[in-house]
């Protein structure tokens, strides 16, 4: 039986590893997840593991990924160096308004605790490999084809987030070459599950899409040949653990992502709008936008509802204005039996659902 340490697994996408982590019977996972007490530890392992349909296999233990030593008591330090053979990373702070202090703690110096503990277990002899999860989008406003081996080749970032994930990165390569067996997982962005659509987390994707089924928007300022670069967690979660359960992934960064096959804007605007039967949309450029249409959407922006549409537009809005293509050389030759599911099917499954729940009620 081998125990993997997964932090994030109450996540959008930790919560899809766990049922596939435990699958095989062999697996333990120990979750290290924010508690204030023993209490509030138990509650927090009743609702994940009715929320991921899992029960047996999974411990919590009680910790923070951005405090020193991970939050860890010195007892569960102890049990995890005793116990751990495998080490997944997943919890991050994914909002895109960080500032640098807040990203550089929750994404960098969480990196760095992370590879800390790894060290430790290596140098006991006992780590079988490291899984960290990054993001495609660690290329910034890059343009072209980005490849898996290319982390920071001078590119600018649209957010803090993006750049808290790229120097994790760094950290993370420097921790490879100097002999931790270490996978990188770089997914693009993650929706619902592609049977059922079904996600708690309605952000990227689904902001514009929610504008357009609310009729609050039919012209955003965008590019229509823009790649957008979309997977389903629950793809995601298998592709993830068919990498952690195979030797061959160590030294490997791998974008978990459609790749060329992405669709452009243009081509989700027309699927949506044919599923939703709704009016048309219309992409206009940034300039255009900014000097026609955004004058006349000032006074909504001053109400309560219009400033969240526009703090979600800065947030959003740039991941449909400019992406690169995500090479998945590495993908292919390690995942060949699993390939991304058709993107655009997808898509029907998501808006669908989607707008069942109302986009969360939000
Ligand atoms: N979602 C995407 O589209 C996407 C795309 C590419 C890459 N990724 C990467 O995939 C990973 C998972 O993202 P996600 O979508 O699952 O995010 P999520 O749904 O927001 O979940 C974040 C997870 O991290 C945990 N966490 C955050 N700060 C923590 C801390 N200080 N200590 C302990 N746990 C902490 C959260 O725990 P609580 O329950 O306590 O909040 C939660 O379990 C991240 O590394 C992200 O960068 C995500």
């Amino acid at each position: 039986m081998k125990t993997v340490l997964l932090t994030g697994a109450t996540g959008h996408v930790g919560t899809a590893l766990l049922p596939r982590l435990l699958a095989g019977g062999d697996t333990r996972v120990l979750a290290l997840v924010r508690a204030r007490d023993e209490t509030h530890l138990a509650e927090r392992r009743r609702v994940l593991a009715e929320r991921a349909g899992v029960d047996e296999g999974l411990e919590l233990v009680a910790g923070d990924v951005s405090a020193p030593g991970l939050g860890l008591s010195t007892r569960d330090r102890g049990r995890v160096l005793a116990e751990v053979d495998a080490v997944m990373h997943s919890a991050a702070s994914v909002r895109f308004d960080m500032t640098q202090d807040e990203a550089a703690a929750s994404n960098l110096a969480a990196t760095q605790q992370v590879l800390a503990l790894c060290r430790d277990l290596a140098d006991a002899g006992r780590l079988d490999r490291y899984d960290h999860v990054s993001t495609c989008y660690i290329a910034g406003d890059r343009r072209g084809t980005v490849y898996e081996h290319e982390i920071d080749v001078g590119q600018g970032f649209r957010n803090k987030y993006e750049w808290s994930k790229c120097q994790a990165e760094l950290a993370v390569r420097d921790a490879t070459q100097a002999g931790l067996p270490v996978c990188v997982h770089r997914p693009s962005i993650v929706v619902g599950d592609s049977r059922t659509g079904a996600t708690r987390s309605f952000n990227v994707l689904y902001w514009p899409l929610k504008l357009y089924a609310r009729g609050l928007w039919r012209t955003f300022p965008g590019r229509v040949d823009t790649p957008v670069d979309l997977v389903p967690v629950d793809w995601l979660a298998d592709a993830m653990v068919a990498l952690h359960r195979d030797d061959a992934s160590i030294g490997a960064t791998v974008h978990l992502a459609q790749g060329p096959a992405a669709p452009t804007v243009q081509v989700l605007m027309d699927a949506v709008q044919a599923q939703i039967d709704g009016p048309p949309l219309r992409v206009v450029d940034q300039g255009r936008y900014r000097r026609f249409v955004r004058p006349l959407l000032w006074p909504f922006f001053q109400t309560k509802r219009g400033a969240a549409v526009k703090r979600g537009g800065d947030a959003y809005l740039p991941y449909f204005t400019g992406n690169p293509v995500f090479d998945a050389t590495t993908r292919d030759e390690l995942l060949p039996q699993l390939p991304p599911p058709d993107p655009l099917e997808v898509l029907r499954v998501i808006v669908d659902f989607a707008m069942r729940r109302d986009f969360g009620g939000r």
